[in-house]
């Protein structure tokens, strides 16, 4: 823990609390599930099965202050340098709102509307057959190429969405694995295929040998010229995409101050308006942007992503919790643990502060999850009794998703059994049928699984890892911890080509067992 005194606090609070049951805090104060339930953006946060009181909540406040949280939030949304190793601001709410933000003396907002404009006018095109391929046909698949925050979130809003979905069918090929390739084009014709290349940089190694390869297809089987009809960028880097042989009108941008995961609300998420239409797209947009003003205005003691960060710091800084599992009573969130793992340990990974300094305190816990209830007949014995504690958040539905209620009402009595069982647990005459309980959750319930609270949801975590970054001082906008690795597949790659390369003995003695097994020469 940090040296200060609302850190000192808290850590007092925590030996005063240490022997009580969470069961035990909802015996003494009855009335705990109204008291620490908030909503934001039309979703409830509850987070009385928190190891937490309200006197936890005003002390973890106070650490919120400390740590300058409410000055952070204004730097945010006025446009401030806050990614201070990329000298740039993080303004991915101006995607969403309507507000003017100034970058560099430059308001942002008329291109944003533009972009946006564009992205309308050619996502109806696309929809509504007005746009043809090349030889006159009708788009009825994309093939969206792009990885980590170029594909996640796309990919997430699809699939969550899909109810919604009445436009071309939209498929995804994110890993360099060339089976991801070949599985997404099997099947489809070039002539009705439009093929959205997502890359922030438009350098990214996998994007750019995959983008390749989808070219190859298409110019193969309809020419040269085809690119025009076929092929589009969604890019903070035009000139790079215009030089791989994009034209112009074919590059949709957005800038460099959009981070890679926080860029679904920008032209990288073409493939969402070509799936759900822009109605759909822009009530995503209106989600988010209204988790933005809740964030902005609300007071810290009933601000949703401030509560949910705060209460996540407390799990890991003062009950040593290492994991943090998702857990979507949706089918169609399958995605969500994956997209939460990019956002929360790509941004909050970290381990010195933004000046460079050792942080001091453990920060982001792993992020993983499932989706349930199929979850529970797998690793949910691993959270009743096994010897880890893991916190979780619960997020459920309250109207169901699908056309048969009894299943949504057996779906949340699930939900609602499991996070009672994590808390409650059960004593037995035999300790194999034990469950400790004492485990803690928070459940996130939204009115219904629509791009609206998609948005607000998404947003919600977003912003709760801005306010953990803050409170940790860490830059939550940069990714240097990736870098690493690809200098080094740099290095490997030509050995893999037969050349001769500089390698790790390590490495090398890899790349004869995998010669052994067949592999590449
Ligand atoms: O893995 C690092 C990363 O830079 C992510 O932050 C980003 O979302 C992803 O790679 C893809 O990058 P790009 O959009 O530039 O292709």
């Amino acid at each position: 823990m940090k040296d200060t005194p609302a850190w000192r606090a808290l850590a007092a609070h925590r030996d005063a609390l240490a022997s009580q049951r969470i069961d035990a805090l909802w015996a003494r104060d009855p009335k705990r599930g109204e008291a620490l339930t908030f909503h934001c953006g039309g979703i409830a946060a509850d987070f009385s099965k928190q190891k937490v009181t309200r006197e936890t909540l005003g002390l973890l406040l106070d650490v919120a202050r400390e740590s300058g949280v409410a000055p952070a939030i204004s730097r945010l949304f006025a446009g401030e340098s806050i990614n201070n190793t990329e000298n740039r601001p993080a303004l991915h709410m101006a995607l969403r709102g309507d507000e003017h933000v100034t970058v560099d003396g430059t308001d942002v907002l008329p291109e944003i509307e533009r972009n946006r404009d564009r992205t309308r006018v050619f996502t109806n095109a696309v929809r509504g057959g007005q746009w043809k391929g090349a030889t006159g046909l009708k788009i009825t698949h994309v093939v969206a190429i792009g990885i980590g925050g170029s594909a996640l979130g796309p990919q997430l809003a699809i699939e969550a969405l899909r109810d919604r979905a009445n436009g071309p069918e939209v498929r995804f090929i994110a890993n360099i694995d060339p089976a991801e390739l070949d599985d997404a084009l099997t099947g489809l014709k070039p002539a009705s295929t439009m093929v959205v290349v997502a890359s922030k940089t438009f350098t990214t190694q996998e994007t750019m040998v995959n983008a390749a390869a989808a070219r190859t297809w298409i110019t193969a089987a309809l020419g040269a010229d085809a690119v025009a009809k076929h092929v589009i960028g969604a890019t903070a880097n035009a000139g790079e995409a215009v030089k791989w042989g994009l034209p112009d009108c074919n590059v949709f941008p957005f800038h460099d101050w959009v981070g890679g995961r926080y860029s679904l609300w920008s032209s990288v998420g073409i493939p969402i308006a070509l799936a759900i239409g822009m109605q759909g797209f822009d009530e995503l947009l209106a989600g988010a942007h209204a988790v933005d003003l809740a964030f902005r205005s609300d007071p810290p003691e009933r601000n949703v992503p401030v509560l949910l960060a705060l209460i996540g710091i407390w799990n890991r800084n003062m009950l040593g919790i290492p994991s943090h599992a998702v857990l979507g009573y949706a089918s169609r969130l399958a995605s969500l643990p994956a997209y939460l793992q990019q956002l929360e340990m790509e941004s909050n990974g970290k381990r010195v502060d933004a000046r460079g300094k050792p942080v001091g305190v453990e920060t982001c816990p792993v992020i993983w999850g499932g989706t349930e209830t199929p979850g529970q007949h797998a690793f949910h014995q691993w959270l009743h009794q096994g010897t880890d504690v893991a916190s979780c958040d619960f997020i459920v539905s309250a109207k169901p998703m699908g056309a048969e209620l009894d299943h949504h009402r057996i779906l949340l009595a699930n939900a609602l059994a499991q996070s009672e069982a994590l808390m409650a647990g059960v004593e037995t005459k035999e300790p194999w049928r034990a469950c400790p309980g004492d485990r803690m959750s928070t459940t996130l319930v939204l009115p219904q699984l629509d791009p609206r609270s998609l948005g607000a949801l998404l947003a919600i975590y977003e912003h709760k890892v801005f306010v953990q970054a803050t409170v940790w001082g860490i830059n939550p906008f940069d990714q240097y911890g990736v870098e690493l690795g690809k200098t080094i597949a740099g290095r490997i790659l030509p050995a893999l080509r037969g050349k001769a390369a500089d390698l790790h003995p390590a490495t090398r003695h890899l790349l004869g067992v995998v010669a052994r097994l067949g592999g590449p020469h």
